[in-house]
């Protein structure tokens, strides 16, 4: 589904990825590992198409995409949830949501459906729903940000560490909600130091160090693999 083949990008002068290849097939979990400033963002926000590329190219289902703009890609089915999730804080929690359908051509009525699914999978949001989002707490920010990028049906949605500051109550929470996205077909790319979570609901992950992809296997070889375990885990 998501082809990233030899990927440069940077910043200046400055290259922050050094030729990135990976993929992503229909219907996985991939989540990218890797310490602090490896070039995690940058890699999803070329994906997504707000980060420019200097070399390399982006495939989706097949297409070059490597220079469509942000919002063609949405159109295509592409989301990202950015790092920092970057919800509108005075606008009601369901008026964020609201703002995740606004590019699509389908009705009021199928909004309402696509709305209520997000209600039943978090459905903190639903009591919040009237509430300023800006008053919610991380973890449902978080979740109401991932549920903004659904409203727009994408077909491969992208994640930057949605763990990120979360109590572990609520990082299980959103690692059972990406799960229950792929059984519905969403598939995902997800971006994430905290690896372990990553990787115990990854069919696949790579683990990129300063802007090279230094591993890859199964979530599970991933997480067995002795460098792996002392780099990133911590045992
Ligand atoms: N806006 C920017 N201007 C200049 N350099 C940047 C900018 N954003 C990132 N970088 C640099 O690019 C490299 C990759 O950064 P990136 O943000 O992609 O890493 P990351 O893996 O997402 O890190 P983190 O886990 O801290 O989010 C780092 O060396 C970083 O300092
Ligand atoms: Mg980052």
């Amino acid at each position: 589904m998501l082809g990233v083949e030899d990927l440069r990008s940077g910043y200046g002068r400055i290259e922050a990825l050094h030729g990135v290849s990976l993929e992503v097939r229909a219907g996985e979990i991939v989540t990218l590992v890797g310490g602090n400033g490896a070039g995690k963002t940058t890699l999803l926000r070329a994906i997504s198409g707000v980060q420019p590329v200097t070399g390399g190219r982006v495939l989706f289902e097949g297409a070059d995409v490597t220079r469509l703009s942000p919002h063609r890609r949405v159109e295509l089915g592409i989301a990202q949830v950015p790092e920092g999730r970057q919800i509108f804080g005075p606008l009601s929690v369901e008026d964020n949501l609201r703002l995740g359908a606004y590019r699509k051509t389908h009705g009021a009525a199928e909004v309402g459906k696509d709305l209520d699914k997000i209600f039943a999978m978090f459905p903190i949001l639903a009591e919040r729903r009237r509430n300023p989002a800006g008053g919610l707490s991380g973890g449902q920010q978080q979740m109401l940000a991932i549920g903004r990028a659904l409203m727009g049906r994408p077909r491969l949605l992208l994640l930057d560490e949605p763990s990120m500051g979360l109590a572990p109550i609520l990082v299980d929470q959103i690692l059972a909600a990406i799960v229950d996205l792929r059984s519905e077909g969403v598939t995902v790319f997800l971006v994430e130091q905290n690896a372990f979570a990553a990787l115990s609901i990854a069919d696949r992950g790579y683990v990129i160090e300063t802007g090279t992809i230094a591993k890859e296997g199964s979530g599970k070889a991933l997480i067995e693999d002795p460098a792996v375990r002392e780099a990133y885990l911590g045992v």
